[in-house]
């Protein structure tokens, strides 16, 4: 089976690489002849453990290969799968679909052998019957194009795990043949009893954008109760515990912090309103409103807690340890670490950011932030300390790495990973998101 991935950005670029992984001839398509070269050249222009080592072999092994040829694919692939990004619209809750349909139309226009095609792609529900009518129109005469739609729940940093061994599968068909193609297309995961949901177009669609939204509502109760804990007192990570092993709530997404950023989970929340909103259901989704801004408040206490720290902003130091939207990414897409790290800037202080993989990204947005190499060159003569991205390193962080270095002995542990205890015992005037700031013990 020959399987074609239409748009090599985070989502298509993995896909494309484990469906070689798994035996299949593949060919990755993409508009952006730079990306393609890039990729023909076994580089992967963003960071995602364990996926330039699939991408090299594959290249080196033949199976997979790239074009900027709807032409080629067309005339080519058995299954063409679309995973083009649907971002925010500017100004706009609603998601943007301008690629997801100029992706569908072209390859409707050049496909010449029977073919399915299957959507990927996180879009409003009503898309896929919407985009199926395009294909019925715009495709060739004589030549059978099924249609199918299978959202995707890779998390960065997990790619590669993620597409290989998936939790679950999802099927939106309207026909059993199309089932089929996917059963095997997916057969590697299903002989390991992968579950396998069948079902229609609109529940495929809305599985995806329901689970992005209950794990960012997650977030943002764990974060709504960091705002009664800061007032009153209590410890956040131990009510997280404690729910946590109540295996009907359990743990996981409970992290108390500064909360979900990325390309995925703000831009479905909202997209998802929007949609609902289209749909005359404006109340219906109104709590992830809420939701959105809980996230959206937990910035302003880092910078808060910043001002209450060190009186006034401007002209102090400050270390940023993080800007990716969470560790093992260089994604600063929406990322909450940047957005204070920005905040503080604006606010007058000078800015030292450390980001094992993200400074880059992050200079091409705020060029003007002061990136360093290293924790080291970050927190020298800083008179505060901000841990924005939980970060192995980070996270292994002990006072004598730093206590030496700052001017300040001051720290806002922004995603509740370090032991406070230690830190104020070395001295320091240490609090995280979720705890009532005592100052110095
Ligand atoms: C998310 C979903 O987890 C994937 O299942 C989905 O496929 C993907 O979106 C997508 O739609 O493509 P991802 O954006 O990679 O994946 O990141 P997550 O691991 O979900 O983290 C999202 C954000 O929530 C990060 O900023 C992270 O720091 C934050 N987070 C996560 C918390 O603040 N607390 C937690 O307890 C967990």
């Amino acid at each position: 089976m020959r399987i074609s991935v239409i748009g090599t950005g985070y989502l298509g670029a993995t896909h494309a690489a484990c469906m070689a992984e798994l035996g299949f001839e593949v060919l990755g398509l993409d508009v952006d002849q730079a990306k393609i070269d890039c990729l023909s050249r076994g580089e992967l222009p963003f960071h995602e453990p364990g996926l330039p080592e699939l991408l090299l072999k594959h290249i080196a092994s033949g199976r997979l290969r790239f074009t900027t040829s709807y032409e080629e694919v067309g005339a080519w692939a058995d299954v063409h799968f679309i995973g083009v990004g649907t971002p925010q619209k500017a100004g706009d809750n609603a998601a943007d679909l301008t690629y997801v349909d100029a992706a569908t139309l072209s390859l409707a226009r050049h496909i010449t052998k029977d073919s399915l095609i299957v959507g990927k792609s996180t879009v409003p529900v009503g898309t896929a019957r919407r985009l199926q009518q395009l294909v019925i129109k715009n495709k060739n005469d004589g030549v059978d194009v099924g249609f199918a739609w299978n959202p995707e729940f890779l998390r960065e940093g997990f790619a590669v795990k993620d597409t290989l061994t998936p939790d679950r599968l999802v099927v939106g068909v309207d026909n059993p043949d199309a089932e089929a193609v996917l059963r095997e297309v997916y057969a590697t995961a299903l002989a390991a009893n992968t579950p396998f949901i069948s079902t229609d177009f609109e529940t495929a669609e809305l599985v995806k954008v329901a689970a992005n939204a209950f794990l960012a509502t997650k977030i943002s109760f764990i974060n709504a109760f960091s705002e009664v804990t800061e007032t009153v007192g209590g410890d956040i990570r131990t009510l997280a515990d404690a729910i946590g092993h109540d295996t009907r709530i359990g743990r996981r997404f409970l992290n108390a912090g500064v909360g979900f950023g990325g390309g995925c989970l703000p831009k479905d929340i909202r997209a998802l309103q929007a949609r609902v909103s289209e749909l005359g259901l404006e109340r219906t989704m109104r709590f992830l409103s809420e939701v959105d801004e809980i996230n959206l408040r937990r910035r302003d206490r880092v910078v808060f807690l910043a001002e209450d720290m060190l009186g006034e902003l401007a002209g102090k130091k400050i270390a940023v340890l993080g800007v990716a939207f969470k560790p093992d990414s260089d994604d600063v897409r929406d990322s909450p670490a940047l957005d204070v790290a920005a905040r503080l800037f604006s606010a007058g202080a000078d800015v030292n950011v450390f980001d094992p993989e993200a400074n880059t990204n992050a200079a091409k947005r705020f060029p003007r932030l002061n990136y360093v190499n290293s924790t080291v060159d970050a927190a020298r003569d800083a008179d505060l300390v901000i841990l924005l991205t939980e970060w192995a390193e980070f996270k292994a962080l002990a006072p004598t790495d730093l206590d030496d270095l700052v001017r300040g002995k001051r720290f806002i542990d922004g995603r509740n990973v370090l032991d406070m205890g230690v830190w104020q015992d070395a001295g320091w005037d240490i609090t995280a998101l979720g705890h009532r700031h005592v100052g110095q013990k």
